[in-house]
């Protein structure tokens, strides 16, 4: 059995898998639902002093939809997309703190860690909840600077629109920095030009770790009924987002010294492996746990540990940051031997799908058999719409 412990912000995590801060954590009913299925730990919904955003949890809109972006009736693909609207912790922060402490006792019990997440409206209201945080006992929070909805609210100037703005961050961060002991997490938005630099940021200003990344905002509607989907933008996000997601998590892991919390794309174990990879040290769970329940984390923990037993790893620790790790500049990459195609005339039936991708125009019909000329650059894009199995390599020029 693979060693599965993980050190985060100098505390212990049995494992790195987490339930993302959201409806599957929103009350001390639910947070006992994951610690029950063995998770390493979880984070607890956001609590806000903003009632527009407690409001609008009490009309909370959510769907599934397939990969035409149609919503699904019973049947959700692999790459679905979650389209949802909702707010942050329904309760005041006094009421949540009731909640946070029942399931803190409930975790301690099951070694399990829960992590705070507070959204304030003012420098003040952020170092109120971090400190109300702090007086449970609970270890680490996570500043919530990444919620989407803010930017299609008015008056409220919270979640993504400080995940925008660097000196908003900045002086946020510095200021809960200074006022709690605990270490500060940052949870950051994708929409900023670039992350690595909002990163680098936080961490200047006492931030210690970063969550990667909360989700963007979207418009998905209807052509039929000419309508938006529940009324309007909603965040949006799903497996199909990890891609994105994970080109911060490696940029982070490589550019910086920061510990990184993932989240944002994830389904499966697999694709936990792959956050691991790439630099993240935990990783969180949250629309595929809304699509297939709690126990379904319990899964993710034993398939995750049996890979790194299959591949002979001893630990998590092995595997997080080697592909980050791996990845060449473009600079490099001019230095690697360069590659051609070779057709199998042997097995290759001529129905030209490779002419028909083959935009440097380097595949030839000669005498009724399929040529690769000088002018393939060895893209690959031919192996890849080849329907023959073998027809079409590359090989070193
Ligand atoms: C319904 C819903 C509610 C969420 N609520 C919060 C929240 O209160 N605080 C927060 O930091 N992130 C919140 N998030 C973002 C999630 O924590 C998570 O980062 C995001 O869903 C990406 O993970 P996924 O790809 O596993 O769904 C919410 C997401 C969803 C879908």
């Amino acid at each position: 059995m693979a060693d599965l412990k993980v050190q985060f912000c100098g505390v212990e995590f049995k494992n790195p898998i987490l339930a993302a801060s959201a409806e599957p954590t929103l009350s001390a009913h639910n947070m006992k639902e994951v610690i029950k299925t063995g998770a390493g730990g979880l984070v607890a919904k956001t609590v806000t002093n903003s009632e527009a955003l407690r409001r609008l949890t009490r009309r909370s809109k959510f769907r599934y939809l397939d990969e035409e972006h149609q919503i699904c009736q019973g049947k959700v693909p692999r790459l679905f997309t979650f389209y949802g609207r909702t707010g942050l912790a329904e309760e005041t922060p006094e009421e949540w703190m009731n909640e946070l402490r029942e399931a803190q006792t409930a975790a301690l019990a099951q070694n399990c860690i829960v992590i705070g997440s507070v959204a304030g409206t003012t420098v003040e209201s952020w170092v109120t909840l971090a400190k109300m945080i702090e007086d449970t006992g609970i270890k680490l929070i996570e500043l919530n600077f990444g919620c989407p909805h803010p930017s299609e609210m008015k008056d409220t100037p919270t979640g993504m629109l400080v995940g925008q703005d660097r000196e908003a961050a900045s002086e946020i961060t510095y200021q809960v920095t200074q006022s709690i002991r605990i270490p500060v997490i940052i949870k950051l938005t994708p929409q900023v030009a670039d992350v690595v630099e909002m990163a680098r940021a936080v961490q200047s200003a006492g931030a210690s770790a970063v969550t990667v990344i909360n989700r963007f905002v979207g418009f998905c509607l209807d052509i039929e009924t000419g309508k938006p989907l529940i009324h309007g933008w909603a965040g949006v996000g799903g497996p199909w987002v990890k891609p994105l997601t994970l080109r911060w998590v490696s940029k982070i892991y490589t550019g910086l010294n920061l510990p990184i919390s993932g989240t944002n794309g994830v389904y499966d174990w697999k694709d936990a492996v792959e956050f691991l990879m790439s630099g993240a040290t935990l990783v969180q769970f949250c629309s595929v746990v809304m699509l297939k329940g709690y126990p379904y984390l319990g899964r993710v923990v034993k398939d995750l540990n049996q890979f790194l037993d299959r591949k002979g790893y001893g630990s998590v620790q092995e595997i997080i940051g080697i592909a980050a790790k791996a990845a060449l500049t473009y600079e490099e990459m001019e230095s690697l031997p360069r590659e051609v195609a070779n057709i199998d005339p042997e097995i290759c039936t001529a129905c030209k799908r490779c002419m028909r991708s083959c935009f440097y125009n380097a595949i030839v019909m000669n005498h009724k058999q399929v040529q690769v000329t000088d002018a393939c650059r060895g893209c690959g894009l031919c192996t890849c719409v080849c329907p023959v199995p073998g027809a079409i390599q590359l090989f070193p020029q």
